[in-house]
């Protein structure tokens, strides 16, 4: 049977053009049917209109009887069909394939299997056998099964994309007001503490000569005036020449931390430089530690959390920098959330995190960048672990967390820059966060941005 479209009806099934009228002698239908093997019937007709219909099967069992070949062969059809009278159901050659099968089956059982005739504008008509409308029945079936899975598919897929991007768009959102905030405030810092620094040079330059100007006044006249002997006193000069030096020492140090501060802020939003760079990820693991700096530090209910850090010998890697920076601000965050909540249960604990980076050369034509960010926090249940990755998934309070950290970072890790995120968990003992960066983008990647 050729391929059938699901909307087929019955002039797509093979059709057979056989018609005999009612003169016809029995003989001439055996003629017919011993030439055609897989004619299923003849309909009978006088004077060219449709009068019954003789099954191949139906004949054959009459004239196998007793006299049966005596008894049709010689005779006219007509004798045939007076003894076993047969009304044939028509359908229209354009009746679907579906509604000729259930119109079919609703036929008593002895008839169930009957041909069909299927009736033509033009008047004419051919036989259908049934055995060919249900196999075609059962074909077209087996495609809308097929068809109605491949729409299944096609739309799970759809959905899919749609919430990855729905995701997307979010974290880019969160992300992108996040680091434009932080890129704000570094900037707004960094002209005010670049005079302050720039300045304290001088100051200090400044204070030293007149300390020096001062010294030499007191070795050229050591008597002064009363006055001035009772202002050197009140001012305490001996204490204030060596406090000076050192309180401009410290102010020094103060605005070379505002500065290395702001450098930080800005390496963390990325936002004045190109998408792709070649940056060193200890640099983008620091900045982050010092955004997240004050979660880190001690609070009401629980203690500092200590960070340790073990940075291998790892090259500069080609990557989205500010996106890597997101990662692991989720990772780093979701470990202090993890190690908060377990000394909530555990008061004892000593909560800490532990960060280590190294080269990973198994494949020496494709090395690797490994960063490993472990805490002893609360570890992840096995249903927990099961939805990790999900979407929305989340097991902090409505308000707290979107459920977007890894799912966003996965995608950052592994769709973006071609790199593997894997974890290793355990409930009441902690959680191990591994990311395996190569060297560089593929050019499939480097297109993408
Ligand atoms: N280090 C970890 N230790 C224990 N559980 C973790 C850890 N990291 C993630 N989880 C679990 O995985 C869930 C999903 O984390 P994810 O970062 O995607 O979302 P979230 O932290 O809940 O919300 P947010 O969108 O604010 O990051 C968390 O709610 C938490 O249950
Ligand atoms: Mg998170």
């Amino acid at each position: 049977m050729p391929n059938l479209p699901l909307d087929a009806c019955l002039q797509d099934l093979p059709l057979h053009a056989a018609t005999l009228d009612m003169t016809c002698s029995g003989a001439e239908a055996i003629a017919l049917f011993a030439d055609n093997p897989t004619l299923p019937g003849i309909l009978l007709l006088r004077d060219r209109q449709l009068v019954g219909l003789i099954s191949r099967q139906h004949f054959f069992e009459a004239i196998s009887r007793l006299y049966g070949q005596d008894l049709y062969a010689r005779r006219s059809l007509q004798v045939f069909y007076n003894c076993n009278p047969r009304t044939p159901l028509i359908l229209e050659a354009e009746t679907s394939v579906a509604t000729a099968a259930a119109l079919t089956l609703q036929r008593p059982l002895a008839e169930a299997y009957e041909p069909i005739a299927v009736s033509f504008p033009n008047g004419s008509y051919q036989l259908l056998s049934t055995h060919d409308l249900l196999r075609a029945h059962a074909e077209i079936y087996q495609l809308t099964a097929d068809r109605l899975r491949e729409q299944t598919n096609r739309l799970e897929h759809l959905v899919d994309d749609l919430h990855q991007t729905q995701t997307q768009l979010i974290q880019a959102e969160k992300m992108s007001a996040l680091g434009q905030m932080v890129a704000g405030i570094a900037h707004e810092i960094n002209n005010p503490i670049s005079f302050v620094y720039c300045n304290i040079a001088h100051v200090q330059k400044y204070s030293q000569d007149l300390l020096a100007l001062v010294s030499l006044y007191q070795r050229h006249y050591p008597t002064p005036h009363g006055e001035i002997q009772e202002a050197i006193e009140e001012i305490d000069l001996e204490f204030l020449s060596v406090d000076l030096e050192r309180t401009i020492s410290s102010m020094h140090l103060g605005a070379s931390r505002v500065q290395e501060i702001v450098r930080s802020l800005r390496t963390f939003s990325r936002l004045d430089e190109a998408q792709i760079k070649t940056v060193c990820l200890h640099e983008g693991l620091d900045s982050t530690l010092l955004i997240l700096q004050n979660r880190l530090r001690a609070q009401s209910d629980r203690p500092e959390i200590r960070v340790s850090k073990q940075y291998g010998d790892i090259p500069p890697i080609e990557c989205y920098a500010g996106q890597i920076n997101q990662v692991f601000l989720n990772l780093l965050s979701n470990a202090i959330d993890a190690v908060s909540e377990r000394h909530r249960r555990d008061p004892h604990l000593e909560p800490r995190i532990e960060i280590a980076t190294s080269l990973q050369t198994r494949d020496p034509d494709a090395p690797r960048v490994v960063i490993r960010i472990a805490d002893n926090g609360i570890g992840m249940s096995p249903e927990v672990r099961q939805k990790l990755f999900t979407p929305f998934f989340t097991t902090k309070p409505v308000g707290q967390g979107t459920g977007l950290g890894l799912a966003i970072s996965y995608s950052i890790i592994v769709d973006k820059h071609g790199g593997r995120i894997d974890y290793q968990s355990e409930p009441g003992v902690g959680t191990a966060f591994c990311i395996e960066l190569p060297l560089a983008l593929s050019p499939t990647q480097s297109l993408a941005s």
